[in-house]
C-alpha cells in the first residue's frame, strides 16, 4: 500500500517554482488527484495510519485542514468508517467555534473548529497534504485538545523536512509518505 502511494506521489506531484510568490516551490497535487489509481493509493496509505497492526480502526474522527486537507481527509474518514470534521480559516464556520492563532511565514492567521465537531475523549486523526513549518498542524492539535479530544496522529502526503515542522506536533505521531 505504502509503496504504490509513494510511487504515485513521486510521479504525480509537480513542483511549481515561484508560486504563490518568488522563492517558494509549490507542491501541486492536482495531477495526483486526477489519477484514480494514484488518488486511491494515497488515500489507502493515509487511512492505514488510523488502524492498528491487526487492522482495527483506532480513531473516532478524522479532521482535515482547509483547503487541500479536505480533499484527502474526507475519503480517509469514509475508508475508516468514521466521521469527518473540517478545520477552517477564520470566519467560515457557522456555529460556535474554538479559535487558535498560528504563525504564517509573514504574520499570523486564525484556524477554527466547531466546538461540537469532536467529542471529549475522541481519538482524532489529522490529515493534510503538506507539512511545512508545522503551524497549521500544531494549531489543529490545539483545537482538538480544546474540545477535550486527543490528537492521535497526523497523516500527511509530504513533509518538507528542511523546515522542521515535526517539532510543532510535540509527541503526536507523524506519518508522512514522502520527505522532500
Ligand atoms: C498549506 C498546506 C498545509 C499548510 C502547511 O495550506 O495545505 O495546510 O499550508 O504549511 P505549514 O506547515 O507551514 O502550516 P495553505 O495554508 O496554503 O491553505 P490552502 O490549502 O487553503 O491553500
Amino acid at each position: 500500500v505504502r509503496d504504490s502511494a509513494v510511487d504515485a506521489l513521486t510521479r504525480l506531484v509537480r513542483d511549481i517554482p515561484d508560486f504563490p510568490e518568488p522563492g517558494i516551490v509549490f507542491k501541486d497535487i492536482t495531477p495526483l488527484l486526477a489519477d484514480a489509481a494514484g488518488f486511491g493509493a494515497v488515500v489507502r496509505a493515509l487511512a492505514a495510519t488510523g488502524r492498528d497492526d491487526r487492522g482495527e480502526v483506532v480513531v473516532d474522527k478524522v479532521v482535515g485542514m482547509e483547503a487541500r486537507g479536505f480533499i484527502l481527509a474526507a475519503p480517509v474518514a469514509l475508508a475508516l468508517g468514521v466521521g469527518f470534521a473540517p478545520v477552517r480559516k477564520a470566519g467560515k464556520l457557522p456555529h460556535d467555534t474554538h479559535q487558535v492563532d498560528y504563525a504564517l511565514e509573514y504574520g499570523e492567521a486564525v484556524l477554527e473548529l466547531h466546538r461540537d465537531a469532536v467529542a471529549a475523549g475522541d481519538r482524532v486523526l489529522l490529515v493534510d497534504d503538506v507539512l511545512a513549518t508545522g503551524g497549521t498542524a500544531g494549531a489543529t492539535c490545539e483545537l482538538v485538545r480544546r474540545c477535550g479530544a486527543e490528537p492521535a496522529g497526523f497523516a500527511v502526503l509530504m513533509e518538507l523536512g528542511f523546515l522542521g515542522g515535526r517539532s510543532a506536533l510535540g509527541d503526536v505521531p507523524v506519518s508522512s509518505l514522502l520527505t522532500v
